[in-house]
């Protein structure tokens, strides 16, 4: 099931791939959404060649892109793109960032992909069978404790405005995991989740398209997925949780302590 929108979404991720990867080290056009929210022709060129081939095969169903905002033929059927996951990163020519593309229907996740040109890591999940990392599956880990955790998470970019919410709740989980990361592409946080290398991931003011194909890619790999008050997750909500079942719990009384 769902065979044609996956192949889709893979020959989309696979040519958008080739063109960040030209592009990597050689971006020339930054321009700021806001103070530091950055966006470049990488960016735009990514989302034009996903866009126009899932509306070439799938021109009835909904858009929702980042960059050019929302397509609404009133359809229960909506794709979710992030053409370029990491932009800051990848201005910088730091290697970690990704394309991601997710299927919801009826409100509810179908399908996530997210590929890491770099990497060359290609995540997938279809809803009921499973993720896969460059078609192998993969499971979220076995940690059972926070102080044996690898954490990772993200700032969102009015933290200039408000940098005293974020950093309480970085500062509650700094002092009870392992370690806590900061890489800096909330879909690759996410995959690394579900294959197991981060224990848990939190983070807030995401919009749908950071996390729609990494919180599915999660469920799938046998993550638990909410808010930070413990509601089942959409990609509609400004919060999120997404960890191993023996940690999830923790985190949530971390984060609320
Ligand atoms: C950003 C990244 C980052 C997260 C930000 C996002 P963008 O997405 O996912 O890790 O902390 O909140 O907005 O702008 O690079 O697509
Ligand atoms: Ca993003
Ligand atoms: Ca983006």
């Amino acid at each position: 099931m769902w065979e044609k929108e996956i192949q889709v979404a893979r020959q989309a991720a696979r040519e958008a791939g080739i063109v960040l990867k030209r592009l990597f080290g050689q971006v020339s056009q930054i321009e700021k959404k806001g103070e530091i929210d950055l966006v470049t022709e990488a960016d735009l060129q990514s989302e034009k060649i996903i866009l126009d081939i899932i509306t070439r095969h799938f021109p009835q169903d909904n858009i929702l892109a980042e960059e050019a905002g929302e397509f609404n033929h009133l359809s229960d059927r909506m794709w979710i793109v992030d053409p370029l996951d990491g932009t800051t990163n990848f201005t910088h020519r730091f290697p970690v960032f990704a394309i991601s593309i997710a299927l919801e229907i009826e409100r509810e996740l179908i399908l996530g992909l997210v590929n890491s040109p770099c990497t060359n890591e290609q995540f997938e999940a279809v809803k009921g069978t499973g993720a896969f990392l460059n078609k192998k599956p993969i499971r979220v880990s076995q940690t059972k404790t926070l102080k044996d955790s690898l954490l990772v998470t993200g700032f969102p970019y009015d933290v200039y405005e408000n940098p005293q919410g974020v950093m309480d709740m970085f500062q509650k989980m700094i002092v009870r995991a392992q370690g806590v990361r900061r890489p800096g592409s909330a879909v690759i946080d996410l995959c690394y989740v579900a294959a197991g290398m981060f224990d848990g991931f939190w983070e807030e003011r995401l919009k749908p398209w950071d996390t729609a194909a990494g919180a599915i890619i999660v469920s799938e790999a046998g993550g638990k997925v909410t808010t930070y008050k413990g509601d089942p997750f959409t990609p509609h909500l400004k919060s999120i949780v997404a960890a191993n079942p023996h940690i999830h719990e923790a985190m949530l009384e971390a984060l609320n302590a």
